[in-house]
């Protein structure tokens, strides 16, 4: 018996990535457990975007070790966006750690895991029992289209621990997207760091742009495809964000009315300094256009709170932005000098207290804001994919919209994850709404 347990931070790429090693694993008979105290293989996939990203699986680490003294004949690998860049070294510092590895090569896993193969259990042992190492069935899944990043924003790191952009071919990800749908995934995000500058080339050697990638999802939900009924992409970058996308909202039925394009700052210096490629005005231009094709587009988005240099002017206009765009959610991050980028070169000026003090302003016009568009569809009929029962009370499932908003509803006893389902919106928060489902009679759409 084989037993394995990823710790996985950080964004849905790594998500993504922690199930394909899952998957690879599963083929040397390693079975997924719920807790690193029950593996025989431990690994973390690590996320470094910000220093606390970080910190939290360093300090993961340290717990492993403690299990390590328990029991040494655990082995433990360090992965992810962390591994990449700095994974050498904590081998060299934590004689408790067996081996890292990073973003780009967790598929020679197998490779790495042969010198400790005298501490796992017999691989064939574990392949009678494999049905149950299978992924579990979801009803929503991701597919990375693209990795890494050309952009190199002065802030970020990812560009130095996931490498430069490549795309996958587009028959390649309709494959792996067809796989899914078999195993019953009625929903799809394609992932990327820059989704938008997807440039992939198929078998007769020519291009797919992302524009062109949705369009054959679309055809293929009624071919190779049939049973997706929901598509989203993210992230985008708003310089790359042209109008075909935007009609793409509108044109495609598959498409959710949904966008997440993160604007980081509402002031221009600071996007100048950020090498963001765009002004706030060309950014609410790109907002009106999305607008303009899909009115009741969902709109989420990133900032960064206390750049180098950022003025409490500069944290106005970023608050004037959002005031405008009206967001239904707002990722807000205390900016965070990090290794290899060019504004770690620059002083972090803005002090903590300063920035947490705008990050819980912003917070607070945004909760206003999000309280306002979940408001807006009282009453309102929406189309509700179910997702589970719900965490905090056993009277409800959560379901989803198209526009990504959270739908309690009673819970009734042939519910199923996935099916899809028309609900009255009866009540709303700042972070999900009530809902019952249409009666009579109850409806499920697919
Ligand atoms: N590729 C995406 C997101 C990358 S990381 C994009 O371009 O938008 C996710 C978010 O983390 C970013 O949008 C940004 O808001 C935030 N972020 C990145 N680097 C950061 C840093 N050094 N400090 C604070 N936040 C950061
Ligand atoms: Fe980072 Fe900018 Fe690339 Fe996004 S576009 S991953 S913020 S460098
Ligand atoms: Fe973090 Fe790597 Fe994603 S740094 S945000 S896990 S690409």
């Amino acid at each position: 018996m084989r037993r394995v347990y990823i710790q996985t931070y950080g964004c849905q790429m790594n998500e993504y990535d922690t199930a394909q090693m899952l998957q690879i694993l599963a083929l040397k008979g390693f079975e997924k457990v719920q807790s690193a105290e029950a593996a025989d293989l431990i690994l973390i996939n690590s996320c470094s975007v910000r220093e606390k990203s970080e910190v939290k699986a360093l300090s993961i680490l340290g717990r492993y070790a403690q299990l390590k003294q328990k029991d040494p004949q655990k082995v433990i690998g360090f992965g992810g966006c962390v591994g990449q860049t700095e994974g050498a070294k904590l081998v060299k510092k934590y004689p408790f750690l067996d081996f890292s590895f990073g973003t780009n090569n967790y598929r020679d896993l197998p490779e790495m895991l042969k010198p400790f193969e005298d501490r796992f259990g017999n691989e064939d042992e574990t392949e009678i029992l494999l049905p149950s190492s299978k992924p579990e069935a979801k009803s929503q899944a991701f597919i990375t289209i693209t990795n890494g990043c050309d952009k190199f924003c002065s802030y970020c790191i990812v560009p130095f621990t996931r490498g430069r952009e490549v795309s996958r071919s587009p028959e390649e990800i309709i494959r792996e997207a067809a796989a899914l749908v078999q195993k019953g995934v009625r929903e799809i995000m394609l992932l990327g760091q820059n989704v938008n500058s997807y440039w992939g080339k198929n078998k007769f050697g020519s291009f797919t742009s992302l524009f062109q990638l949705l369009q054959l999802f679309q055809d293929e939900s009624e071919k190779s495809l049939k049973g997706l009924v929901r598509l989203r992409y993210t992230t985008s970058h708003p310089r790359d964000f042209d109008e075909d996308l935007a009609r793409a909202h509108r044109d495609l039925p598959i498409l959710c009315e949904y966008l997440h394009l993160p604007f980081q700052s509402g002031s221009d210096q600071v996007l100048r300094k950020m090498r963001r490629f765009y002004t706030a005005d060309t950014y609410l231009k790109k907002m009106e256009m999305v607008k303009k094709y899909r009115p009741d587009i969902a709109l989420s988005t990133d900032v960064i709170v206390g750049f180098p240099g950022e003025s409490r002017k500069d944290f106005e206009d970023t608050l004037k932005v959002m005031r405008e765009v009206e967001f239904d959610n707002v990722y807000a991050f205390n900016y965070s000098p990090r290794p290899y980028t060019r504004s770690a070169d620059w002083e972090d000026d803005v002090s903590l207290e300063e920035k947490s003090d705008r990050i819980q302003e912003l917070i607070t016009l945004q909760r206003a804001t999000s309280l306002k568009k979940y408001q807006e569809d009282i009453g309102q009929t929406v189309e509700i994919m179910l997702e589970g029962p719900s965490k905090n009370n056993s009277l409800y499932w959560t379901g989803r919209t198209r526009k990504n908003r959270v739908v309690h509803i009673p819970t009734q006893n042939d519910f199923q994850m996935g099916q899809l389902f028309e609900a009255e919106i009866l009540e709303a928060t700042n972070s999900w709404q009530r809902g019952v489902l249409k009666m009579p009679p109850v409806r499920a759409l697919a």
